[in-house]
């Protein structure tokens, strides 16, 4: 009767039940296991704190998987799949993405406890959040209940994943595509504060950077005797530290110093202080005390978000390297 008479009202109605049928099916959620596998998010980072104990370098590397999973249809664990033609063979992955045995270590405990329930994508997000932590980075709550996906594509990988040599606007368009501001570009960049470069990715900055100049001018120039002496013409395997002013990584905004004094080890990250905008982010996060631990988790929450499967869509992997 009452409804009846008042169709604004009817609308209204109907237009929560379908708010509340699209939330629970399309979005992430932090309570996502609370009830389907409780111990699930701290099995997660009791394993990733473990390993990282053991090798530190760990922490990078993981931060550095969840990266390029969710610029790759999206944060669905498709990094993780084998195939000669999957993702780990593209060029910003191949030899140099790593942590995988650690991923799949996670994943065999997690299982133990919870069988088919906690996918691989968002073990993959809370592997970052825990390595962050674990090497002195802030704690965020990481939305959950991604799914998996069963696809990998090493040519998508190629054409999604950003070049080390992009300039500005080509970083931003990437970012952008994705659903990522400037801020996020910047902030996200600053997990260069940790983490190691193969000298592949220097050769040309600092041997071959053009037809006329052999040495990229932005990078200062007591620097490069550093970088010269590390990485020698022609060598493409030594890995070297991307923040040379630490010898152990510990989770800080000193990345924004290193871009501002021409000694972050990339062109794109260079790049970041070439455009007004993204030079006012660096300035920001370069102030002391620094904004970048409460911003970086904002921005890694927006990156887990990228393209995520929820719902009915996708798989819960059984093993996190082949689709079930
Ligand atoms: C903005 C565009 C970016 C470019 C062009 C870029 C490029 C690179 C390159 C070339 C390396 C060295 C790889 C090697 O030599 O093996 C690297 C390492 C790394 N990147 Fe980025 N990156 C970008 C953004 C990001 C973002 C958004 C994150 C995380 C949210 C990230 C996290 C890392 C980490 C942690 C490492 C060290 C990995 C390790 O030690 O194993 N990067 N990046
Ligand atoms: C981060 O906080 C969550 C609660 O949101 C907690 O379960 C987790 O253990 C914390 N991570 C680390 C590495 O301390
Ligand atoms: C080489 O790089 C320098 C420094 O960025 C620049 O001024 C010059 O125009 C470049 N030359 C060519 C041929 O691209």
């Amino acid at each position: 009767m009452a409804w009846n008479s008042t169709p604004s009202k009817w609308l209204l109605g109907l237009f929560l039940v379908l708010a509340v049928v699209a939330v629970s099916e399309a979005q992430l959620v932090d309570t996502f296991y609370k009830l389907k596998c409780p111990g699930g998010p701290a099995k997660v980072t009791q394993t990733v704190r473990s390993w990282i104990a053991k090798d530190r370098t760990l922490a990078p590397a993981l931060l550095r998987l969840h990266f390029h999973d969710c610029f790759v249809r999206g944060c669905d664990a498709s990094v993780l799949l084998d195939g000669t033609s999957g993702e780990k063979f593209a060029a910003g992955n191949e030899n140099s993405l790593r942590g995988f045995n650690v991923i799949d270590d996670i994943k065999a405990k997690v299982e133990a406890i919870c069988p088919g329930v906690v996918s691989c994508a968002d073990i993959l997000a809370l592997a970052a959040r825990d390595a962050v932590v674990a090497i002195g980075g802030t704690n965020y709550t990481v939305p959950l209940g991604r799914r998996d996906g069963i696809v990998t594509s090493k040519a998508e990988a190629d054409a999604n994943l950003p070049s080390f040599a992009a300039n500005f606007n080509t970083l931003k368009s990437v970012f952008a595509s994705k659903g990522l501001s400037v801020t996020d570009l910047v902030v996200l960049s600053g997990s260069h504060t940790v983490g190691f470069a193969h000298c592949a990715v220097m050769q040309s900055r600092l041997y071959n950077f053009n037809s006329s100049v052999k040495t990229d001018p932005a990078l200062d120039p007591t620097f490069v005797l550093t970088l010269k002496n590390l990485c020698k013409q022609g060598d493409t395997t030594t890995l070297i530290k991307m923040d040379l002013s630490k010898s152990v990584d510990t989770w800080d905004p000193n990345y924004y110093t290193n871009v501002i004094r021409g000694r972050a080890l990339f062109t794109s990250d260079d790049q970041l202080k070439r455009n007004s905008a993204g030079l006012s982010v660096v300035q920001s996060m370069n102030q002391s005390p620094s904004p970048f631990n409460k911003a970086f988790g904002a921005s890694m929450i927006k990156m887990g978000r990228i393209g995520v499967l929820t719902g009915t869509s996708g798989q819960i992997r059984k093993k996190c390297n082949v689709k079930n």
